[in-house]
C-alpha cells in the first residue's frame, strides 16, 4: 500500500520575503552566516526564504516545533533529516530559480528541479555536452522558437533525477538517458552509472509558470502529484 502522495510547495519569494526576518529568525546560526555572505540580495532572499520554508513545512508534516530539527547532508551534499529524532523521517528535496523555491516532500526518495528558460538555452550547441542521444534528438526536433524551453524541460527532468540518486552534477550526464514514456510522461530509458540501477524511478513534468519548467522524480510505483501553493 503506498503511502501518502509525495507533495511539492511552491513558495514565492516574492511574496515571502515581506516577512524575511520571521523567516531569518528561523535559520541556524551556520545557515545565517551562510545568508550574510551572498552578494546579491535576491540570492540571499531565496536562500533564507527557501530554508526556513522547509523547515517550516518539515516541521508541519511531523507535527514538531521547527527548531526541533536537525539536518544532515550526504556525501555530494544532498540535505536529510537526522535520523534517530522521528520514527519514520520524510525525504524531501528543494529547487530555486528566479521567484520561485520548490520543496518535495515525500515518504520515498525525491529529487525536484525548477529552472527558469533562458534565451541563452537557444545556443543549444553549448549544451549538448549535458544530453544524452535521444535528449539531443528531442531538442533539435523542437521548432526553433521553442528550442529553448525544450532543453529546460530535458535539463530539469535530468537534474531532478541526480539530485533523486543524491549525486547532482557529480555525476557523467550523457550517460542518462530520459525520453517520453508510452502515455507521454518522462521516463528512465537508461542510467549507464551502477548507482541508478535496479531502482524504479518515476517522473512528473510540474506547471509552474510560463517562464519556468519544472520536473520532480521519485522513488517506487507511480503516485499522484499534488503541488500546494505555500501559505502561512
Ligand atoms: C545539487 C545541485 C545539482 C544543485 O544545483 P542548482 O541548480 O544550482 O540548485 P537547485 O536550486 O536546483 O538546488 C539546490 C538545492 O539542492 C539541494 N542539494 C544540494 N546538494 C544536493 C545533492 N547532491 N543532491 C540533491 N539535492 C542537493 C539543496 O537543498 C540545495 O538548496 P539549499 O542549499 O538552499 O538547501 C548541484 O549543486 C550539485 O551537483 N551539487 C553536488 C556537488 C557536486 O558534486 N558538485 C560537482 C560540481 S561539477
Amino acid at each position: 500500500m503506498p503511502g501518502p502522495m509525495p507533495e511539492v510547495w511552491k513558495v514565492d519569494v516574492a511574496v515571502e520575503v515581506g516577512r524575511f526576518d520571521a523567516h531569518l529568525a528561523r535559520l541556524t546560526a551556520d545557515e545565517a552566516a551562510r545568508a550574510a555572505r551572498f552578494h546579491r540580495d535576491e540570492d540571499r532572499e531565496r536562500f533564507v526564504v527557501g530554508r526556513s520554508t522547509r523547515r517550516l513545512l518539515l516541521a508541519r508534516r511531523l507535527g514538531v516545533d521547527a527548531g526541533t530539527l536537525a539536518f544532515v547532508e550526504g556525501r555530494h551534499g544532498k540535505p536529510a533529516l537526522r535520523p534517530g529524532a522521528h520514527p519514520r523521517l520524510p525525504h524531501f528535496n528543494s529547487s530555486h530559480s528566479g521567484r520561485w523555491v520548490l520543496h518535495v516532500v515525500a515518504d520515498v526518495e525525491v529529487g525536484v528541479d525548477v529552472e527558469r528558460v533562458r534565451p541563452d538555452f537557444a545556443r543549444i550547441d553549448d549544451f549538448l555536452w549535458v544530453l544524452s542521444p535521444e535528449e539531443r534528438r528531442l531538442v533539435l526536433s523542437a521548432p526553433e522558437p521553442c528550442r529553448a524551453a525544450a532543453l529546460a524541460t530535458v535539463w530539469v527532468r535530468k537534474e531532478a533525477y541526480v539530485k533523486a540518486l543524491g549525486e547532482g552534477l557529480s555525476r557523467s550526464l550523457p550517460d542518462i538517458g530520459i525520453v517520453s514514456g508510452s502515455h507521454g510522461e518522462p521516463a528512465l530509458a537508461y542510467d549507464r552509472s551502477p548507482g541508478g540501477t535496479g531502482r524504479r524511478w518515476r517522473f512528473a513534468d510540474l506547471e509552474i509558470d510560463d517562464l519556468h519548467k519544472a520536473c520532480v522524480v521519485h522513488e517506487g510505483a507511480a503516485r499522484r502529484i499534488v503541488v500546494r501553493e505555500f501559505a502561512h
